[in-house]
């Protein structure tokens, strides 16, 4: 029964069946500090992600702060979210910034054509966007269109947003902005071997290198300039962008959703005990896609000058029954929050490189934070793994010792039969965050610390009544966290017991 395969990591876990499991964290050797972006969002213009999910119009019925919706403003602001990418994904290279300023009863209509035939109406376009970051105190991600766009235009918009003076300097402030906005993330082109243009990676990195010449850093802003990256496992992309344009570049990006079969995806909240350890496995697939992008730039890169991006990732299944297939509505599960937390401790290891991820998306598309039904708002099983893991950002990452057991999928997929992931923030706490993936089992941890643990502790726990319980408008805290006391502190020992299928945020 017993099957040890191998250390992965820093972490050391044994785990003894119906036993007590030992994990080893080594807060007085702290690796490096977690960047805050690896808790990034994106936001698109699909289905109802922006309008409706942040934007109703400063006419609309639904409560509104000139525009943005109240609830989903104030859920938001709980998560800190450090960065947040728009507006694509595939809708970026069929966006043309200039219909998106002005007068909003003058904006061009445009039929959104990747996402369902919507008709845009433009209402939401460079001024609500980099306001709604703003209010938030999110650092906005810009991603330029490569496939249907010029240089001219991308510079343009560039210039647009951060030039003093000049012509485009002048057009901001008739349009109600007279400051430039300070600008850093700006991504060139997305999914540029599919939506963004269906180039070849040689192809690309030369439309990188002229696109980005043209990106200037107007009056002390200072862009970084991200490349499209991979598709998935697609090393030969990374290999081809480090090998041509590395030295243009500030990061790569790549892409990867949980998807166990592309023609067949899945209920989002129908599926079998098999079906979620298959999605579980798949998910924490991309920490061998993490470690072979990285021995890629490392063979480019040994300094580790360009980072690696995440920036599109999360959970992918069928639309809900009755919503526009091409608007990627889907509910979201007790399943869909493992997932979650499951990337981010694997995210938590690899900071020297990855830099940034962003889930896809924030509001009612894909692996969503909330959910909307007119002027009704519901948080995710995702939202609190987001919110109960914020601890992390920013925090010194704690190495961890262990010996890892594994539970197998059908498709003998191995996922952890355990995840730990620890750090301490400025203020000196430790968080330790725990997934046990097990349906049926559960988990007798002690976490040793190398230093006695002081105070009395608290903790938080995600569990739901069942795996594929979720939150709707008729319930809306069926899976919501409560405070968890069954720790003990001893000396430097913390014994907790993790139940199945759940989810504990430690502070100590
Ligand atoms: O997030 C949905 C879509 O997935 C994005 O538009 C695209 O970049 C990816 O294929």
């Amino acid at each position: 029964m017993k099957r040890i395969l191998s250390a992965l990591g820093l972490l050391s876990i044994t785990v003894l069946l119906n036993a007590q499991v030992r994990v080893s964290l080594h807060e007085s050797t702290p690796g490096a500090v977690i960047p805050p972006e690896i808790y990034g969002q994106f936001s698109e213009h699909l289905g109802r992600c922006i309008y409706e999910g942040i934007w109703v119009g400063p006419d609309s019925d639904i409560p509104n702060v000139d525009g943005y919706r109240v609830d989903v403003m104030e859920a938001l602001r709980a998560l800190k979210i450090p960065v947040l990418r728009w507006p694509g994904g595939c809708f970026a290279d069929d966006y043309h910034w200039r219909d998106g300023i002005g007068p909003r009863e003058s904006r061009p209509k445009m039929v959104n054509s990747n996402w369902g035939g919507t008709v845009e109406d433009n209402s939401f376009g460079t001024h609500e966007f980099m306001d709604f970051c703003e209010r938030l105190g999110i650092e906005p991600y810009l991603s330029g269109n490569v496939g249907s766009g010029s240089v001219e235009e991308m510079a343009k918009w560039v210039e647009y947003i951060t030039a003093e003076g000049g012509y485009q300097a002048e057009l901001r402030a008739q349009n109600g902005r007279k400051e430039p906005w300070k600008l850093k993330y700006f991504g060139v082109g997305n999914e540029a071997w599919g939506c963004g243009g269906n180039m070849t990676a040689e192809y690309y990195s030369d439309v990188y290198k002229r696109y980005q010449t043209y990106l200037r850093d107007f009056d002390g802003n200072q862009l970084y300039k991200i490349a499209s990256g991979a598709n998935g496992d697609d090393y030969n992309w990374t290999r081809v962008l480090m090998a041509n344009a590395r030295n243009t570049m500030q990061a790569v990006s790549f892409h990867y959703y949980t998807v166990v079969d592309w023609n067949a995806k899945g209920s989002a909240i129908n599926f079998t005990p098999a079906e979620y350890y298959e999605v579980l496995g798949k998910a924490v697939e991309v920490e061998n896609l993490l470690r072979g992008h990285i021995a890629v730039m490392d063979a480019y890169d040994p300094e580790k000058r360009v980072a690696l991006l995440l920036d599109e990732w999360g959970t992918w299944f069928d639309v809900e029954p009755g919503y526009n297939p091409g608007h990627l509505y889907q509910q979201n599960t007790m399943r869909d929050a493992m997932v979650a937390a499951l990337s981010l401790n694997i995210f938590h290891k690899y900071t020297d490189r990855l830099k940034m991820a962003n889930i896809a998306q924030l509001a009612n598309v894909l692996q969503a934070m909330v959910l909307t039904r007119d002027g009704e708002m519901v948080l995710t099983p995702t939202y609190h793994v987001f919110r109960m893991f914020n601890v992390h950002q920013g925090a010194e990452y704690i190495p961890v010792d262990y010996n890892m057991e594994y539970i197998f999928s059908p498709l003998g997929r191995p996922l952890p039969a355990l995840s730990v992931s620890a750090s301490r923030s400025a203020d000196g706490k430790i968080h330790v965050s725990i997934v046990n993936p097990s349906l049926d089992k559960s988990q007798n941890v002690d976490l040793s610390f190398d230093d006695k643990v002081k105070g009395q502790g608290s903790a938080e726990i995600l569990s739901a009544p069942k795996i594929n319980s979720y939150n709707d408008f008729d319930h809306p805290d069926t899976v919501a966290p409560q405070p968890f006391k069954v720790f003990r502190i001893q000396k430097n020992v913390v014994n907790v017991r993790i139940p199945p299928a759940s989810i504990v945020v430690l502070e100590l």
